[in-house]
């Protein structure tokens, strides 16, 4: 990635950061973006409670600059979940799981008070779907899942050599018509086999720190 995209990540990681609030427990996702979030986190590290990780990747990190992770049965509330996206659109519906995590993150965000979006502009579609969907399914059901996908219009590309934190596989699949989010996202989640699909679409995010030339623009 080029630097300058790098240096509109690190912005709306540095803004994401006025969200985090002290005494309560933060959300921490994963990605590129989620990681220049953690960097910036060391230096108000006093004010984070402790942290749930959406994925081992990000538990590293966050152990490496000394913030506490908790495993998310200890915790009943969390007050904001920071993450990026692969896409998002105008109602904050995205796309997720172009790093494979979208089952832990789509857990954790649903505990959260607050979710947080920090991408940069190449992540703002008016439709989403140009970047394929990634589905996490179970290892057995991968082509049966795979046969549903393609009656569906989609073109399922099985990421090889990739198995998630939870031990399944992804199929990255391309070319749905994503009309109405909330809905695909309930019916790819009614596929038997399905763990997770990366759409964002029935918890949308509440805030959208996008990083642009201008600078950092916040949308809700
Ligand atoms: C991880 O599974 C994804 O949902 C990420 O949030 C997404 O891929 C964004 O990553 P970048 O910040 O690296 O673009």
């Amino acid at each position: 990635q080029s630097g300058s995209a790098d240096a509109l990540k690190r912005a709306v990681a540095e803004a994401a950061l006025e969200h985090v609030r002290a005494g309560e427990v933060l959300g921490v996702g994963t990605g590129s973006t989620a990681n220049f979030f953690i960097e910036g986190l060391a230096a108000i590290k006093g004010r984070v409670q402790a942290a749930v990780a959406s994925s081992e990747a990000t538990r590293q990190r966050l152990e490496a600059i000394g913030i506490e992770v908790v495993d998310l049965n200890q915790v009943d509330h969390i007050g904001v979940y920071v993450d990026g996206a692969d896409e998002i659109n105008a109602a904050l519906e995205m796309i997720k799981g172009g790093g494979g995590a979208l089952t832990r993150e789509k857990i954790v965000a649903s505990l959260a008070e607050r979710f947080v979006c920090i991408a940069d502009e190449s992540k703002w579609v008016e439709k989403l779907g140009r970047f394929p969907l990634p589905i996490e399914v179970i290892p057995m059901a991968r082509s049966l899942i795979a046969r549903e996908l393609v009656k569906m219009g989609g073109s399922p590309v099985y990421r090889t050599g990739f198995v998630t934190d939870n031990g399944n596989v992804i199929l990255d699949t391309y070319g749905l018509d994503i009309i109405n989010p909330v809905e695909l996202e309930t019916r790819l989640n009614n596929l038997v086999g399905v763990v997770t699909n990366g759409l964002f679409a029935r918890r949308p995010a509440d805030v959208l720190l996008l990083g642009g030339a201008g600078g950092v623009r916040t949308i809700t």
